[in-house]
């Protein structure tokens, strides 16, 4: 007589032997192509339906992709006729010095220093000279300067090497607005290292004696 044990067993066994036709059940069912093989091209592949042999079209000439027009020149390039200009394609706001601020901390501190001095961990580390903001030449330059340099880097031609590049764009990481809140920002920086009392609004110059 088979015990409870010997049966189970059994079953064990069965299940081994013969467990693989329902695994290969299943995984026949699950082979259903429709979805899956549609007819396509690969990148690049000839094409006899177009006249240019082509697959893929060419862009439409002057399309834009959606949200992406840039009819503003100045706003994008801090430009007019190739030239830096000296004035913001916005109102300055207290919530815009804001932005620049945070956005100057997070992207420009760790090299110029968190008051633009030049002077971080580093510029004291690697051996690259980041701009003090307060020197004269950069307190007379346009503040479109800075949203050009943000933009495009900073190229110095190195007799040895040839040119080359010691600062990099930010361009593909920092936001057209937020590079010209930068552009303010490093403005009041540059304010704040050379402001008179005269400066200090009269309510707050009480706490200056202090
Ligand atoms: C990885 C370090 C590094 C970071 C981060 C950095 N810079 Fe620079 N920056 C430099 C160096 C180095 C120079 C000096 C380039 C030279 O003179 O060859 C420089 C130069 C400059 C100059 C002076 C350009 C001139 O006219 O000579 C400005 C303005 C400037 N940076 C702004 C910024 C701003 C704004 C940010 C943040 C968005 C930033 N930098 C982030 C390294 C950095």
């Amino acid at each position: 007589m088979q015990t409870l044990r010997s049966r189970r067993l059994a079953t064990r066994a069965r299940l081994a032997r013969y467990g693989w036709v329902g695994l290969l059940t299943m995984l026949l069912a699950a082979c259903h192509t429709d979805m899956y093989s549609q007819p396509r091209y690969q990148p690049y592949e000839p094409s006899s339906f177009f006249a240019d042999g082509r697959s893929s079209r060419p862009n439409v000439p002057g399309a834009v992709a959606a949200g992406q027009v840039q009819t503003d020149t100045y706003l994008y390039t801090a430009k007019v006729n190739g030239v830096v200009g000296n004035v913001m394609p916005f109102p300055v706001t207290a919530n815009l010095l804001a932005r620049g601020q945070q956005q100057f901390t997070i992207y420009c501190s760790v090299c110029h220093g968190v008051a633009g001095m030049g002077q971080s961990i580093v510029a004291e580390r690697a051996s690259i000279v980041p701009a003090n903001f307060h020197q004269q030449r950069l307190r007379d330059v346009p503040i479109g300067h800075f949203f050009d340099v943000i933009t495009n880097g900073v190229y110095r031609s190195d007799p040895v090497k040839g040119g080359y590049q010691s600062m990099f764009s930010y361009a593909s990481r920092i936001k057209v607005e937020d590079r010209w809140a930068i552009a303010a920002y490093i403005r009041a920086l540059q304010l704040s290292q050379n402001a008179t009392v005269d400066d200090v609004p009269p309510a707050e110059r009480a706490k200056l004696g202090r």
